[in-house]
């Protein structure tokens, strides 16, 4: 959106990868919160503290508003807020365009300008709004509508205003979960910050592979104000190898995705956490310039293959060049003349591969990347 917020794609943590509807609770939340301080992760830019799905009660009150869970919110939702306000933290809130929610709680279908009051004035400062249980055929809700054409602008829309409407001053970023349908990285920077290009991380290597394949098509729809969202991270649940991990949170940072913790933060093992709070990698992430990066193809090597992703990567930064050499699937050593590096030109340039901190000086890099891990380097201009 066009309203100086979300120039950077977002930095936080997401209660559904760690457990689903169990974790969206006022436990989690401020054990999230005070872990983001407690882990050094506030200090490296981690600042939204995101609810998701299952954090209402089923049924919404006699005026129509939906109703923190009692049971995970003894407190209510704003003295949550308010605690991680004061903590310098951002509080982050799920909701539906639909009749329901993908879990089946209350959607706002309807109820868009009621529901967009409410969290302002609980403060909250991110809205996912999710696409379960909208109107894909003549048929009568409640259904969920996973093929086919319909458009689901209208919805998008009508939330968004919604929260225009009652934000004033106040900075709400609203993203939108609407799995890549109708192509919304073509319009999506007028209806929110952020949208989501691809069904869910399921936190296989498969999502992986295929999100980061998908990212590499769509780089130029990303920029200051409206990011392409790859979803929330799986590093730290367990599931990925070391290598797999450090590829998925690269892969996501040069793609200027919003980078979402999605791992259990009192269980995070010390090799997640060391990738998840990379300053370096953070900080490319977070350029200014909020320009993705895209694959390019180096003379003499194949095209790309459509679903894999392509060894290739680079994407301007604001001081230089970032250089992603990703070996999905297979081994083996990945070399590049800086000459033949979209943005950069013939001639020596300083680099530092950012995982490992190895620093060089020429016109070429090269390096032995493990399967399923990448290299990231970034080349300085300036
Ligand atoms: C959908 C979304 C997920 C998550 C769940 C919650 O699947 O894509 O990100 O929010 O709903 O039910």
């Amino acid at each position: 959106l066009n309203d100086s917020l979300g120039l950077t794609p977002h930095l936080g943590w997401s209660s559904w990868n760690v457990a689903q509807c169990d974790a969206a609770s006022e436990k989690y939340a401020l054990e999230t919160a005070n872990k983001f301080i407690e882990l050094g992760l506030k200090d490296v830019g981690y600042e939204y503290v995101n609810i998701d799905d299952c954090w209402s009660t089923r049924e919404r009150d006699e005026s129509g508003n939906l109703v923190p869970d009692p049971s995970k919110w003894p407190n209510g939702i704003k003295a949550v807020v308010d605690q991680i306000h004061d903590m310098g933290l951002k509080f982050g809130l799920y909701g539906c365009a639909g009749e329901l929610t993908c879990a089946s709680f209350p959607g706002s279908w309807g109820h868009e300008i009621q529901d967009a009051e409410l969290i302002a004035s609980w403060g909250v400062d991110f809205w996912k709004h999710d696409n379960c249980f909208t109107p894909c055929t003549s048929e009568p809700f409640p259904q969920t509508c996973w093929e086919g054409s319909i458009d689901t602008r209208p919805w998008y829309g009508t939330m968004r205003d919604a929260i225009l409407s009652v934000k004033d001053s106040k900075e709400m970023l609203f993203n939108l979960c609407n799995w890549g349908r109708n192509e919304v990285w073509t319009w999506g920077y007028d209806y929110g910050h952020s949208w989501r290009i691809e069904g869910d991380n399921w936190g296989d290597w498969e999502s992986v592979v295929r999100i980061g394949a998908k990212a590499s098509e769509i780089p130029e729809y990303s920029g200051p104000g409206g990011f392409n969202d790859l979803d929330m991270l799986f590093v730290g649940n367990g599931v990925l190898t070391e290598p797999q991990e450090r590829l998925h949170f690269g892969l996501w940072a040069i793609a200027k995705s919003p980078l979402v913790i999605g791992a259990d933060l009192n269980a995070l093992p010390e090799s997640s956490l060391k990738i998840l709070s990379n300053k370096d990698i953070i900080d490319v992430n977070q350029d200014p310039l909020g320009i993705a990066a895209g694959i390019f193809q180096p003379p003499n090597a194949p095209g790309p293959v459509r679903g894999e992703i392509y060894p290739y990567w680079a994407g301007p930064l604001s001081d230089g060049v970032v250089i992603g050499l990703v070996s999905a699937n297979r081994a083996g050593t990945l070399s590049v003349n800086f000459a033949d590096v979209p943005g950069l030109e013939g001639g020596s340039y300083n680099w530092k591969e950012l995982y490992t901190g190895e620093e060089g000086t020429g016109e070429s890099i090269s390096f032995n990347v493990a399967e399923n891990d990448i290299a990231i380097v970034k080349v300085t201009t300036s």
